[in-house]
């Protein structure tokens, strides 16, 4: 029986399928490349390249592959796109996930893990956050994703089909072996768009405003390295197989880093004088966002390995410093 990697060519896909490769699990992987890689593609995982909307090339997949339960990461996942362009994130995200949904109970697969995002939160109203706190998006992205797992809720109750949602907090770092790592187009995030200082195709790094209220001025997150969230994937595609009920769980390392301080370590790692630029606040940027992960370790027994920031930006340096352009 193998696993249905939606999206497998993706960052947090990619990792994950190298990981259920390692521990000896028969794999499959669709996606359609938008912003996937096929480089990135495990060489033990048979690859289909198509769309999960496309339903005939779903169930083909369904029919040629004995699918014991599916993850899905194909999807949209930059935030201040999604808030220009909203209906390309609602199409994205919830319609086709849709339609997939359908593909699978219409093939009798009945099991689904599938990417969230502390973006479902919003803006906190405390720290860490727990799964049951309150849920308001403050954009398209979060809403998406929220819509999403409202959807699945209502499918379990309709179909029987059961559901593990996984609400990353900040996704870094980069597989030990250094042959993938984060490439994106454009790129966003913090840690990656730091590394272009170094690899010189940036001369400095923007810090997002410093008037926040934490401790130095800068925003705090929770950076949870890619490899650890590859492994919650794996516990939570078990714990479904295991008879598990439908559950959300956040993933993060449950320690917030600032801004600055994620500039500093990376100047440490890389030995670069890494220069900054004080700028205003970026829209929609809450100042804290730090996971409580202890319902992931208590029911999934997931155990973080990779908590130390230095350590994963050393990974993504690893992997930045030889891929300055990615594949
Ligand atoms: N930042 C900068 N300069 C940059 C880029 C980012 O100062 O050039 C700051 C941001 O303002 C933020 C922090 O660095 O305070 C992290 O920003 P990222 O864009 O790397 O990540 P976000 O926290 O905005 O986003 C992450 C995930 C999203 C998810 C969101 C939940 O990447 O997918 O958390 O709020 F939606």
């Amino acid at each position: 029986m193998a696993i249905l990697v939606l999206g497998g060519a993706g960052y947090i896909g990619s990792h994950t399928v190298y990981a259920l490769c390692e521990a000896g699990r028969e794999v499959v992987v669709v996606d359609n490349l938008e912003t996937g890689h096929v480089e990135a593609v495990h060489p033990n995982a048979r690859f289909y390249q198509g769309d999960i909307a496309d339903q005939p090339f779903l169930t083909n997949v369904f029919q040629k592959e004995n699918i014991e339960a599916v993850i899905h990461f194909a999807a949209y996942s930059l935030v201040g796109e999604s808030v220009e362009k909203p209906l390309k994130y609602y199409e994205n995200n919830l319609c086709k996930t849709r339609a997939m949904l359908e593909t699978m109970v219409a093939n009798g697969v009945d099991k689904i893990v599938f990417s969230s995002t502390a973006a479902t939160y919003g803006e906190p109203e405390r720290v860490p956050i727990l799964e049951t706190d309150r849920t308001q998006p403050t954009n398209p992205y979060g809403e998406t994703k929220l819509a999403m797992e409202k959807m699945f809720h209502w499918t379990e109750k309709a179909c029987g089909l059961r559901y593990v949602s996984l609400r990353y907090f900040n996704a870094c770092g980069a597989h030990v072996s250094g042959n993938i790592g984060e490439a994106h187009n454009p790129e966003s995030h913090l840690i990656p768009l730091i590394l272009q200082v170094p690899n010189g195709k940036r001369e400095f790094i923007s810090i997002f405003g410093t008037d926040y209220p934490t401790f130095d001025g800068t925003c705090i997150r929770d950076y949870i390295h890619v490899t650890d969230l590859a492994e919650a994937h794996i516990l939570a595609v078990d714990y479904l197989l295991q008879g598990g009920e439908s559950n959300i769980f956040n993933l993060g390392n449950g320690v917030g880093f600032s801004v600055r301080e994620v500039i500093e370590t990376a100047r440490k790692v890389t030995g670069h004088p890494i220069a900054a630029k004080e700028v205003e606040r970026r829209a929609g940027d809450p100042a804290q966002l730090i996971a409580s992960s202890e319902k992931a370790k208590r029911v999934l027994g997931w155990n973080p390995q990779h908590d130390s920031l230095e350590e994963i930006i050393s990974s993504a340096w690893n992997w930045h410093k030889n891929h300055p352009n990615g594949f």
